[in-house]
Order: structure tokens, then C-alpha cells, then sequence
């Protein structure tokens, strides 16, 4: 197997990991301020690994598409309007999880955070198959 194969791979397992705890932890967290107060502290907890796995996720996909771009492609000149198209996703979905880092909660309602990055990762795989295949 090939570096090139080896980082594809670590890659749709981090897409895979981000897919699914995108879609988790936000439904786990809103379900936390329903629940009964003796289970919340636990919804929380649950949560916030998930969105910490979220993060490990595209930072994980983010150096690895950089690393196949250089092993492949010898860089990113010359690449296909849809990668451009995928980048503009990917830029999304960072600004996303920095404003879930940084920003106060509350600041922008949740709901346009979740449904931003749902919206995001959808596009960047569909950019992501219209630019390499
Ligand atoms: C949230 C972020 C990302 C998602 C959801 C994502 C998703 C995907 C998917 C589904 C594929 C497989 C496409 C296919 O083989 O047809 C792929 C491949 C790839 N992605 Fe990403 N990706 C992300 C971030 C990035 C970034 C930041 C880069 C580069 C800067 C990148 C570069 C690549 C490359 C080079 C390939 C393989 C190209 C090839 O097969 O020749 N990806 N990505």
C-alpha cells in the first residue's frame, strides 16, 4: 500500500468520525437541557466528547487532504472548479467549529451552527467526488 492509499484511508475514517458526531452531539445537547437534572450533568459529558471528536475529525481531514494533495497533485495549482467548490465547504465548517471554540454560547443560535455544518459536510462530499473521480 502506497502513502497515498494510507492517508485516503485515515481520511474517510475521520470524514466517517465527523459525519456521525456532527449529527450526534448536537442532538445529545439538546436533549441535555430536557433531561432530568440528576442525568444532565451525563448528557452533557456525552456531548462534549462527541464534539471533541468532531474536531479531532476535520483537523484530521484537513491534514490529511493537505498531505494527499502534495503526494498526489505535487500542490494545489490547477485543480478543478468543484475543489475549489469542496475548500469553500471545508472553510465553513472551520469557521463553524472556531465560532464553537471562541464565540460565547448563544452568540449565533445553535441551530444555524448544526445546520451549517450538516449543510457543509453533505457539499464537501459531493464536491469531494465531483472533483476526484
Ligand atoms: C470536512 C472536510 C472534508 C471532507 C468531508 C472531505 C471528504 C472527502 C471525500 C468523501 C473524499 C473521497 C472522494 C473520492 O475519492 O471520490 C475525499 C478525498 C480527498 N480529499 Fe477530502 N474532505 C475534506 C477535507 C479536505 C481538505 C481540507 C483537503 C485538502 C486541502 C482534502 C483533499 C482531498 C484529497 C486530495 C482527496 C483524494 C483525491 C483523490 O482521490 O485523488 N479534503 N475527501
Amino acid at each position: 500500500m502506497d502513502l497515498f492509499n494510507l492517508l485516503l484511508i485515515v481520511h474517510l475514517g475521520a470524514f466517517a468520525l465527523g459525519v456521525t458526531t456532527t449529527i450526534a452531539a448536537p442532538i445529545v445537547m439538546a436533549r441535555a437541557g430536557r433531561a432530568p437534572a440528576d442525568a444532565r450533568g451525563l448528557f452533557m459529558e456525552i456531548g462534549s466528547r462527541l464534539r471533541l471528536n468532531a474536531r479531532i475529525a476535520v483537523a484530521t481531514l484537513i491534514v490529511t487532504g493537505i498531505a494527499m494533495m502534495y503526494v498526489r497533485y505535487g500542490g494545489f495549482a490547477g485543480q478543478s472548479p468543484w475543489f475549489h467548490v469542496k475548500m469553500t465547504f471545508v472553510v465553513v465548517i472551520v469557521l463553524v467549529l472556531l465560532a464553537g471554540i471562541f464565540l460565547k454560547p448563544g452568540k449565533i443560535p445553535q441551530p444555524v451552527l448544526t445546520w451549517a455544518t450538516r449543510i457543509a459536510m453533505v457539499g464537501a462530499v459531493i464536491s469531494a467526488v465531483m472533483a476526484f473521480n
